[in-house]
């Protein structure tokens, strides 16, 4: 099922197929950035002594399944796991302490009542992610999802069955964009809540990430000769995970490739880009720059900008905010808060584990609301879903539908 002409040639090290991959995660990007930032405190705050009954699925090229820190959180059971192909399931097993296994997500799903199961964790690959999600919103589970939220414009359709589900049942659905528990991304979020930055001006996203000659293996090929804006989530990020506002309109540049799995002919998109760069109008009456560039190599990188009427937040600089009102800034807190002992934040910023923390605090606490729910996972991927459909129409401006 794995492409292997993709894993002899990839510019990460996956010189094998099946499990050494799965073994070898240290080499793709993003899995070594596991500093969390600078923390609010020293001293974890319990906030339930209830464990959540959780099941997992996949544990792929990126081991994401066994990534996101379940199997060391005092608040989660793992109680079952699954992945189809059977050595994965098992190593998942190891890897998370999963009490038993299923053949399938389906399988695990359907047995969630007999298994007392309250919420999944969906990180196969990312064609599967919608349909599994909806499926595990009707058996009454919260979701939680690997990004994106869905996988291209044939994939639209099922938006509103998504949407309808996860209504119907009133449970959780979250999306694991990484970007929003980035401590830049934190800081950000924070200081917009707290009027700060003011009103958004200008933002800017960029998803570097070049994958050698012939990319990274994944299941079924979902990776191969992907367009760029069909995996939106890690730019678009610094604008949806800070102000919760969506884009409105895109215009998309769309920039060829001569790499071979670009050629329209050689994907299952009839894609033809490697990079792709959006630009947005928002909600909030400003725009935004979001590029997903996969053709430069020499850098690699999930970075962002924010630009308000009262003061700008950029990453980059050793100072990264200044504003208007430098003595309300300081008493904003721009840091995370620590996570339960022995629990590793995890990579792409230190995000994984918070964003598993998020899921279990939005199942457990009743105030508090997810970051990357529902409206901000679907204006998250969708929104980059129309920026490469502009960007095959040579740039022309398209609507953006609002989801939810
Ligand atoms: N920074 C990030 O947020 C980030 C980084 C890497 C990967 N990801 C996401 O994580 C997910 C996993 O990535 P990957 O590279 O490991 O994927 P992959 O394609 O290598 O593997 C997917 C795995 O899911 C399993 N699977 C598929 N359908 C299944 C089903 N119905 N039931 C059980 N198992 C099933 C497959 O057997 C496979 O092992 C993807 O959606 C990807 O987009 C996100």
């Amino acid at each position: 099922m794995y492409n292997r002409r993709a894993f002899v040639g990839a510019g990460i090290s996956l010189f094998a197929a099946g499990l050494h991959a799965a073994n070898d995660k240290k080499t793709i990007q993003g899995f070594d950035e596991n500093f969390a930032g600078k923390l609010s405190s020293t001293k974890w705050e319990p906030f339930s002594d209830r464990k959540v009954r959780v099941g997992i699925a996949g544990e792929g090229v990126c081991s994401f399944g066994s990534s996101f820190a379940y199997q060391s959180h005092p608040n989660v059971e793992v109680v079952a796991c699954t992945d189809l192909d059977p050595a994965r399931c098992k190593l998942l097993q190891q890897r998370v302490n999963a009490q038993k296994t299923y053949p399938s997500c389906e399988d695990m799903i359907k047995h969630a009542a007999e298994d007392k199961l309250e919420a999944v964790y969906i990180a196969t690959d990312a064609a599967s992610h919608i349909k599994l999600a909806i499926m595990a919103l009707e058996h009454g589970l919260h979701v939680a999802s690997a990004v994106p939220a869905l996988l291209g414009k044939d994939q639209l359709d099922l938006v509103p069955r998504l949407v309808s589900a996860a209504k119907k049942s009133g449970k959780i659905y979250m999306m694991n964009e990484t970007t929003a528990f980035r401590p830049e991304c934190v800081a950000m979020r924070n200081l917009y809540e707290s009027g700060c930055l003011g009103e958004h001006l200008y933002s800017e996203g960029e998803y570097f990430h070049f994958s050698g000659k012939e990319g990274i293996p994944s299941y079924n090929n979902w990776r191969l000769g992907l367009p760029p804006q069909y995996y939106p989530t890690h730019s678009n990020g610094f604008y949806t995970c800070v102000t919760h506002g969506r884009f409105t309109d895109v215009s998309c540049i769309g920039l060829k490739s001569s790499r071979p799995q670009y050629q329209p002919e050689n994907n299952p998109y009839a894609n033809p880009y490697d990079s792709e760069v959006a630009l947005f109008k928002t909600s909030d009456g400003g725009t935004s720059r979001m590029a997903v560039m996969w053709g430069t190599p020499g850098y690699g990188g999930e970075i962002g900008r924010f630009h308000g009427t009262k003061g700008s937040y950029v990453e980059t600089r050793k100072d990264p905010f200044w504003g208007l009102d430098m003595e309300a800034a300081a008493k904003v807190n721009v840091l995370k808060h620590p996570l339960p002992p022995n629990v590793p934040a995890g990579g792409h910023g230190g995000s994984h584990a918070y964003l598993t923390d998020d899921f279990l605090r939005g199942i457990l606490l009743k105030d508090h609301k997810v970051c990357v729910d529902l409206k901000t996972a679907l204006d998250t991927t969708v929104s980059g879903i129309y920026a490469h459909l502009s960007a095959m129409k040579g740039g022309e401006w398209l609507k953006v539908p609002e989801c939810v």
